[in-house]
């Protein structure tokens, strides 16, 4: 096991609500339409003033008060996030700008909406190493702003957030008892945002053309997502030696309602422990997974010794499973 203790959570959500059917009226779609494919009733959108670090620093005091640390305790800061606030510096960077800190290690990682899940394991494996003891984790989208708001294939998908875990190392008897992670990228061009890099950066045509935007085969990418979190679900409780009924919750990425259940029917996880967000939140892409751990430890659905499995697919393709002895 990788022992940790996660001791603060916190959330970073804008205040502004987009409903289905506020989105009936920007592009020809419905709320039976979103509701019946997707689960998503409404979704968080930032404002034009706020960046993807904006939700962190907000996030990040409420778990830095609750593990009753103070910024300047932490070492390292990782982001999982594909919307960074600038191409760089890194949105870890500005975070640490935003609480005044200088020194820490700070680092974003890109792994699409597994960016959460490859922060935590990179977090497990520096505390392990002895190299970091007070890690914040961050998970933060602001997916707002590269959807194609004409688009309606894949504007009503997303909503913006950030989540953020403080995490230390422990003698206790918890922390990863398993994990595992992967990526394919033969298959990059199935979920990509094409501009505003090297390969086509910025230009007047590329604005115009809305290649800055997300762009999604669908379909493709539900296929993959469904045997992805499949395998990546099934490998993690066989290498942790624990059957699908001995987890005690389920905290699934969240693309998609019909996503989450083919993935608890094929690995016989019952929906009961199986924590949504999905229809308040949308997909938040590397948020997703802290927001809703921080919504479920609220609610009480997480208790000391709690065996949490988590899995996500997103863009690359990639995946990861963990499990958490809480
Ligand atoms: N409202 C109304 N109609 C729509 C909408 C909409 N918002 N979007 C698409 N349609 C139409 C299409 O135009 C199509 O119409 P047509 O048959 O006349 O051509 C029809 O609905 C069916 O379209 P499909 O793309 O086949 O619909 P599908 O059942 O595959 O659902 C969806 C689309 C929801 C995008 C699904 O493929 C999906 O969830 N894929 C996963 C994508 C995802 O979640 N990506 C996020 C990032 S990766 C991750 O987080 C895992």
């Amino acid at each position: 096991m990788k022992k940790l203790k996660i001791v603060g959570l916190g959330v970073g959500l804008p205040k502004r609500i987009l409903t289905n059917f506020d989105l009936e009226k920007m592009v020809d779609t419905s709320d039976e339409w979103i509701t019946e494919r997707t689960g998503i009733k409404e979704r968080r959108i930032a404002d034009s003033d706020t960046a993807t670090s904006d939700l962190i620093v907000i996030a990040a005091k409420e778990a830095l008060k609750q593990a009753n640390l103070k910024p300047t305790d932490l070492d390292t800061i990782i982001v999982g996030t594909s919307t960074p606030d600038t191409i760089y510096p890194s949105t870890a960077c500005w975070v640490e700008k935003a609480l005044g800190l200088s020194g820490p290690v700070a680092f974003d990682v890109n792994a699409g909406c597994c960016g959460f899940l490859y922060a935590l394991e990179i977090a497990a494996n520096l505390i392990n190493g002895k190299r970091a003891k007070k890690v914040l984790v961050a998970g933060a989208e602001v997916m707002s702003k590269v959807v194609n708001w004409e688009d309606r294939r894949t504007c009503v998908l997303f909503g913006d957030g950030a989540g953020v875990c403080i995490v230390v190392p422990t003698d206790e008897e918890r922390g990863i008892v398993a994990s595992n992670w992967g990526s394919d990228g033969t298959l990059a061009e199935l979920l990509y945002q094409p501009a505003g890099g090297t390969r086509m950066p910025a230009s007047k045509e590329t604005v115009e053309k809305k290649l800055h935007t997300v762009h999604m085969v669908g379909n493709e990418v539900f296929k993959n997502a469904v045997r992805e979190m499949e395998n990546a679900t099934l490998q993690v409780l066989a290498d942790a030696n624990l059957s699908s009924s001995e987890i005690d919750l389920f905290i699934p990425h969240q693309a998609n309602y019909r996503i989450i259940d083919a993935t608890i029917k094929r690995t016989n996880i019952p929906l009961e422990k199986t924590y949504l967000v999905i229809h308040k939140y949308g997909n938040m892409s590397a948020a997703t997974i802290p927001v809703a751990l921080h919504d479920a430890y609220y609610e009480g659905k997480i208790k000391d010794n709690n065996y949490i499995l988590f899995a996500a697919f997103g863009a690359g393709f990639t995946w990861a499973a963990m499990i958490l002895k809480w």
